[in-house]
């Protein structure tokens, strides 16, 4: 007996390793493990900073790591990234987006409709230019609405009394900017001006999105447990017949739809998988994104007056607005002159995001990261960007544990001068992506947070509950996008009394 269990232990080994990958020259430092297909996933899982930093250390700026199945080059010198960018032709992000996106979502892959996939591309346009600012006006509009009924007594809302309420931060970020964004993005119901089942959506997106890591990392959704019924319920949300009872739906998903409508091969339930997708990539992180900004500031008083004054000055209000004066107007220009908010946000999304930029090499080539050095990569491996480590590198951000509200801010103005090895550096801030790749909802997203937190500022006294421990960074999703916190943490407001 103890004999076969030896023969086939060894036989599995021999299988290993002849299955595991032997580095080629020119290729640089190979870390797979011994696991097949989940390789080092667990170890980037468990604490992805520190792992990157331990390979760094022992490896240098590029290395190689096998992660659940692929072959991820990680480039961790900040100074090397612009290198990167150039390679457009050879490294391809959509290539990472059809692998995944399909998969997680329940669409078919959109590289089997090339011509779609031009326009799906085309319509990210729609979120920026001209076509921002009406998005940013509906914005401000849904998202006063939604707060002064629910918080403020408008419409026979619960209204904010004299004394304080409390509430968990996150889930009060999430109810208020998940159902704003809603409604600038897919619109109202015909005759309402809110849809009567948001919580129930909002409580699904919840449970889809704890599993998102997951089927990211290519566990089949049958293996998790109701998920899939989850994600149909959630794709039900959008079928065109539904959607079709919506108004002031955004030019953005309007054109969207209109692209799903032209294509045949499309099924209804494909068209709400894809609508679902764009809810996901517009809340998955602008809510947990709005958490860290109000969290911070709430935690650091004079952080909240220096930023409160600046909203005051721009808007020439008084220092609180009687809430039963008519709607808040910001204007695009007052948006922008808001530089220390900004920063704030800015400082709030290097602490939290850990977003890593994926390219798909298209060929086997070398590539060339600067004068001195090149690396060969094979067709297929995954080139990663993983900015969290520069936001927390101490030489480019003095005490980069520390939240400084202003640290993007020099003189007045934005502060664009950050250094590496007395290099100014030309990518120092990545929450966003990059390159080809980068967020096109990124000018949406954060004057959303803006819009958002006016409305708070101007509004509200906020403090944290005391007696609780500090919110932490659930790392779970390290890799994916912004990270959540661990757990909720509870805090009071009260109404701000008018200033006469
Ligand atoms: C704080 C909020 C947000 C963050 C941190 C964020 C971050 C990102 C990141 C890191 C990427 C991938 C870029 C890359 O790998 O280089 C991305 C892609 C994307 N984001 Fe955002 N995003 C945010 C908000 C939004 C919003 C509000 C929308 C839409 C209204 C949006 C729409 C998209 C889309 C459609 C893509 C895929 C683009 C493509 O396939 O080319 N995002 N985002």
């Amino acid at each position: 007996m103890w004999a076969v269990l030896l023969v086939l232990v060894g036989l599995l080994s021999v299988v290993l390793l002849l299955g595991r990958r032997r580095r080629r020259e020119g290729e640089p430092q190979l870390i797979q493990g011994w696991v097949p297909y989940i390789g080092k996933a667990l170890d980037f899982g468990l604490d992805s900073n520190a792992f990157l930093k331990k390979n760094q250390e022992k490896y240098g700026d590029v290395f190689t790591v096998y992660i659940a199945g692929k072959y991820m080059t990680f480039i961790m010198d900040p100074l090397l990234f612009p290198s990167i960018m150039k390679y457009g032709r050879q490294l391809d992000f959509h290539d990472f987006v059809n692998q995944v996106a399909p998969v997680t979502f329940g669409y078919p892959p959109v590289s089997s409709f090339p011509d779609m996939d031009h326009q799906i591309q085309r319509s990210f346009r729609l979120l920026q230019g001209d076509n921002l600012l009406a998005l940013t006006e509906s914005m401000m509009g849904n998202l006063q609405a939604v707060f002064r009924q629910d918080f403020l007594g408008d419409a026979g809302g619960e209204a904010a009394g004299e004394g304080w309420s409390t509430g968990g931060l996150y889930d009060f970020c999430s109810s208020l900017m998940f159902e704003a964004t809603f409604l600038t993005l897919y619109g109202s119901p015909d005759h309402a001006c809110r849809h009567s089942d948001m919580a129930a959506l909002r409580h699904h997106f919840t449970k889809f999105d704890n599993m998102f890591p997951l089927l990211v990392a290519g566990i089949p959704i049958w293996l998790l447990g109701r998920t899939k019924a989850t994600r149909e319920k959630l794709i039900r949300y959008f079928l065109p017949q539904r959607m079709l009872g919506w108004s002031n739906t955004s030019l953005f998903i309007t054109m969207r739809s209109r692209v799903f409508e032209q294509n045949d091969m499309l099924s209804d339930t494909d068209k709400g998988a894809h609508h679902f997708a764009i809810l996901w990539a517009s809340v998955g992180n602008t809510v947990p994104a709005s958490f860290w900004a109000l969290y911070y500031l709430i935690n650091q008083q004079e952080a909240l007056q220096a930023i409160r004054q600046e909203l005051h000055r721009v808007l020439q209000h008084p220092e609180s607005q009687d809430p039963w004066e008519p709607e808040v107007m910001i204007s695009k220009d007052q948006l922008e002159q808001l530089v220390y908010m900004e920063s704030a946000i800015n400082e709030s999304l290097r602490l939290s995001s850990a977003s890593m930029n994926i390219r798909v090499a298209q060929q086997d080539f070398t590539l060339q990261l600067d004068k001195q050095h090149a690396v060969a990569v094979r067709r297929g491996d995954f080139i990663a960007l993983y900015p969290q480590m520069m936001h927390m590198d101490p030489e480019i951000f003095t005490e980069p544990q520390v939240y400084k509200y202003d640290r993007f801010i020099e003189d007045g103005r934005e502060k664009t001068d950050f250094f590496k090895r007395g290099q100014k550096l030309k990518f120092y801030r990545m929450p966003f992506g990059s390159g080809s790749s980068i967020c096109p909802g990124r000018f949406f997203a954060i004057n959303e947070i803006k819009q958002f937190l006016c409305l708070l500022l101007i509004y509200l006294d906020m403090e944290m509950e005391e007696g609780q421990e500090e919110a932490q960074l659930d790392n779970s999703r390290a890799g994916l996008g912004i990270l959540l916190p661990t757990k909720d943490v509870r805090f009071r407001y009260r109404l701000r009394r008018p200033t006469s």
